[in-house]
């Protein structure tokens, strides 16, 4: 006997995409940004139990600032839920640090850690050819670039990996509004560079656009290209509180109903006291992973 339902389990789930709305931009503080992503990735974890993380451009920017580097936050994040993690840069001594970091790990048996050498545009074919980013694996990609780094098809291909249907890798884009115009305008030469970040030449109509009209756009660009469904620009700030200029803009891309409600959560947290483990668990059980 069945009730009916079960004759559509293994149809794909379609998804409506959202509107893109300003409404309720947190402000993040640049001094934030590691830990909103280690935090989000932990409340995120407690409701899968299970997660992979990669990170294209890993290497520590600023290693005497404490607490500011993300990869190092979230590979030390316990419970150490996350299971497969992927640490790649392109400067041979920024990958010296992201060996250092794995080796100083306790559960070198437990987790799978991969440090990869090269141009994430290129890696990330080997890292999704792995086998180990399945249909299922709740898996988190930042993309911390310093400005043109990361090409479009990266971004179709990481958004491309999993069957339709199925929830898509979580992307962290950062967008660098604050000096994106002096850049582009810099290579107005050279094309090439800006046409492989933006996929096109569409980047000059970005010429004329102010930061926050860029972050729309591009928050739109993956929603509308990329297909997902919970896609929100954070502004992150020159100073603590929202403080300065806007210095760049973080875009986070989910497919997860509960993400814009974690992030907003996480958020909290990373000026406010930890809440205990176990409340946590008790809340984030009755959501569906
Ligand atoms: C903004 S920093 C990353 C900061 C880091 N996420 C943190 O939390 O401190 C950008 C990094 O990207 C690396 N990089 C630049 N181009 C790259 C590329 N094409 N592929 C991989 N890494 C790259 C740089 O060597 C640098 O370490």
């Amino acid at each position: 006997m069945t009730d009916g339902n079960e004759l559509f389990d293994d149809l794909p789930v379609q998804y409506f995409p959202q509107t893109i709305s300003q409404g309720g931009m947190g402000q993040v503080w640049t001094q934030h940004k590691a830990q909103l992503i280690a935090k989000y990735i932990y409340l995120f974890t407690i409701i899968t139990h299970h997660g992979a993380y990669i990170d294209g451009f890993a290497g520590p920017k600023n290693r005497d600032l404490e607490d500011s580097w993300a990869a190092e936050l979230v590979v030390q994040t316990e419970p150490r839920r996350l299971r497969e993690i992927f640490l790649c840069d392109l400067d041979p001594k920024k990958i010296e640090a992201l060996h250092e970091l794995v080796a100083r790990q306790p559960d070198l048996e437990q987790r799978h850690y991969e440090v990869l050498t090269g141009d994430f545009n290129d890696r990330i074919s080997y890292v999704l050819a792995s086998g180990l980013i399945k249909e299922k694996t709740a898996t988190f990609c930042l993309l911390d670039q310093y400005t043109l780094e990361c090409h479009w098809s990266t971004l179709v291909t990481l958004a491309g990996h999993k069957p339709v249907g199925a929830r898509k890798i979580e992307i962290f884009y950062f967008l660098a509004t604050g000096w994106l115009h002096r850049s582009l305008n810099g290579h107005t030469v050279n094309l090439d560079r800006p046409d492989v970040w933006w996929g096109g030449d569409g980047w000059k109509e970005l010429l004329s656009a102010s930061g926050e009209k860029i972050a729309i756009r591009m928050a739109e660009r993956f929603r509308d290209e990329l297909g997902y469904r919970f896609v929100k620009p954070y502004p992150i700030y020159e100073r603590e509180k929202g403080g300065g200029k806007v210095m760049f803009h973080m875009i986070h891309a989910s497919d997860h109903p509960e993400a814009s409600k974690l992030m907003a959560r996480a958020h909290r947290n990373v000026t406010l006291a930890p809440e205990p483990l176990e409340q946590l668990e008790m809340e984030l059980s009755q959501i569906d992973p």
